[in-house]
């Protein structure tokens, strides 16, 4: 059930241009980089029409050709996987990533996540945001049953890979034990994505020398999830792990969207997380979206402001200034999903993900006094989840801080917030912000939806096709041309080679 308090919000009123009562050098950089009130108003009608076209696309059966790719199925995709799994129980898809979650949950201590792009971001941002800080830190009865979680095969970084094998050689020695047992979760929509698979090649090999090669638990503790066919399918058969046991990521949802299927669904419920309020909170703000007005409608406000603001004000640079340090992720799942989703024919803003008040004392220099290119969204958070750690009364004042001895943490938090955002505001830095009562599975799940809803809405107004990434084609094409090209080591500088020869 979800209270109205519980609702995310989203405050453009910093953006909007004051009504000049004379000129002034202020006033002037505000009628130039700030949006008129009328402009936003404009807009109200146009956002009506295309919240229609955005929700009559779940409908399409067969869009024309020019209208392709189209993979609207993210919208509806919380309440349905919610409504199959009320009806359907264990048989629906929610219910075999309930199954297997528990499955890895109940029998190893370490779980890998392999993946990359959209088959990660998810899944690695709501594990920084709504896990304990230090999880894989924490002495098992602490974790309460919820193993450790690593995240590969986002890189072809040969150290991590080989740092990450060590690891668990040095760890697990003992296979019979659950506390030394480990598990994969490997994640592939087209199932041939090279970073993935080859780092599944070299965890898929470790696996089978720790537990043998013919051990059951081989087909137990590897969970691929991936789309209805592919090689991943293919090779996750022929090591006689059944369909029951394997995910799908549905053809309708393109990767950086899929956030909300077994994608980022099984690696959250493995990692313990209330998968169920998660999809509540995304449907929720499915509904708001259909159904509030332009007031009340944070994804057609935040659309309509972004698309402003890129498109007729040339802010390109698009900051999300995350206020604390545990949403760094999210900020970097919404990097891919603008980059990929509207990136495309020579346009489309670029996304930078700042963590304040960290990068308070790096970029922001240059977001306080640099180019004007920049647009700063705020994400912020009403309360924490811990009581407030205090500054505290000190035997030495050297440092000065027995005057904020009955101040915490939250109280210094937002005065930076505060003081960042008037010393923007006084040299008409456009900042707006999205604010989260707190930061659960709830209101997660609300934020990504919410971003994904806007950037879809985004692309639609600027007339660009959000989904597809055909840009990211042409790496991959001449990284294949050139493995090929080259020709393989003879097997003795192999060995010569893994010995550091
Ligand atoms: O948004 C996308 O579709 C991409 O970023 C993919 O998620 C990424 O390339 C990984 O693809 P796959 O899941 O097929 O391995």
């Amino acid at each position: 059930m979800q209270l109205p308090d519980e609702n995310i919000e989203y405050s453009y009123a910093r953006l909007l241009a004051p009504l000049p009562e004379a000129w002034t050098p202020l006033a002037e950089l505000q009628a130039k980089h700030l949006l008129s009130p009328e402009r936003v108003e404009q807009m109200r009608p146009l956002m009506n029409a295309i919240r229609g076209k955005v929700a009559s696309e779940r409908e399409l059966q067969n869009p024309p050709a020019k209208d392709l790719p189209l993979q609207a199925g993210f919208i509806n995709l919380p309440q349905n996987t919610l409504d199959a799994y009320r009806r359907k129980g264990d048989a629906s898809e929610l219910g075999k990533v309930l199954r297997l979650a528990q499955r890895l949950r109940e029998n190893t201590d370490r779980v890998v996540v392999l993946g990359i792009g959209g088959s990660y971001l998810g899944a690695k941002a709501l594990f920084d945001a709504l896990c304990h800080t230090f999880h894989n830190e924490l002495p098992p009865k602490l974790r309460m049953g919820k193993p450790r979680v690593y995240f590969e095969g986002n890189n072809v970084d040969n150290d991590a890979l080989t740092e990450l094998l060590e690891l668990l050689e040095n760890t697990c020695v003992e296979p019979d034990l659950p506390e030394e047992r480990w598990g994969v979760i490997v994640v592939s929509k087209s199932g041939g994505t090279l970073e993935t698979a080859a780092a599944y090649r070299a965890v898929r090999a470790e696996m089978a020398k720790y537990y043998g090669p013919k051990s059951d638990w081989l087909r137990q503790l590897i969970i691929p999830v991936t789309g209805p066919k592919g090689k991943l399918r293919d090779l996750a058969h022929a090591d006689g792990i059944a369909d029951d046991d394997i995910p799908t990521i549905p053809d309708d949802v393109g990767g950086r969207y899929s956030v909300f299927t077994p994608v980022g669904l099984l690696p959250a419920a493995t990692m313990g997380l209330d998968v169920r309020a998660l999809l509540l909170g995304a449907s929720a703000m499915t509904k708001r979206f259909l159904e509030e007005p332009f007031d009340r409608n944070p994804v057609l406000q935040l659309a309509a402001v972004n698309h402003l603001m890129t498109e007729e004000l040339g802010k390109t640079g698009r900051v999300m200034a995350v206020w604390g340090k545990k949403l760094e992720s999210i900020g970097f799942w919404y990097d891919q999903l603008l980059s990929e989703s509207l990136g495309k024919n020579n346009r489309g803003a670029t996304p930078i993900t700042s963590v304040y008040t960290r990068d308070l004392h790096s970029r922001g220099q240059q977001h306080q006094e640099g180019t004007r290119d920049k647009l700063i969204n705020n994400l912020v958070v009403r309360h924490p989840k811990h009581p407030p750690v205090l500054v505290g009364m000190a035997d030495r004042n050297e440092d000065d801080l027995n005057q904020f001895s009955r101040k915490g943490y939250p109280d210094v938090l937002d005065a930076a917030f505060k003081g960042t955002n008037q010393a923007y505001a006084d040299a008409a830095r456009p900042t707006a912000d999205i604010v989260l009562p707190g930061v659960t599975e709830h209101t997660v799940g609300q934020l990504l939806q919410m971003l994904m809803l806007a950037t879809v809405v985004e692309g639609r107004l600027a007339n660009i096709n959000p989904y597809g990434q055909p840009g990211v084609e042409a790496y991959k094409k001449n990284m294949m041309a050139l493995l090929k090209a080259t020709p393989n080591l003879p097997k003795g500088e192999v060995a010569d080679q893994m010995k550091g020869k």
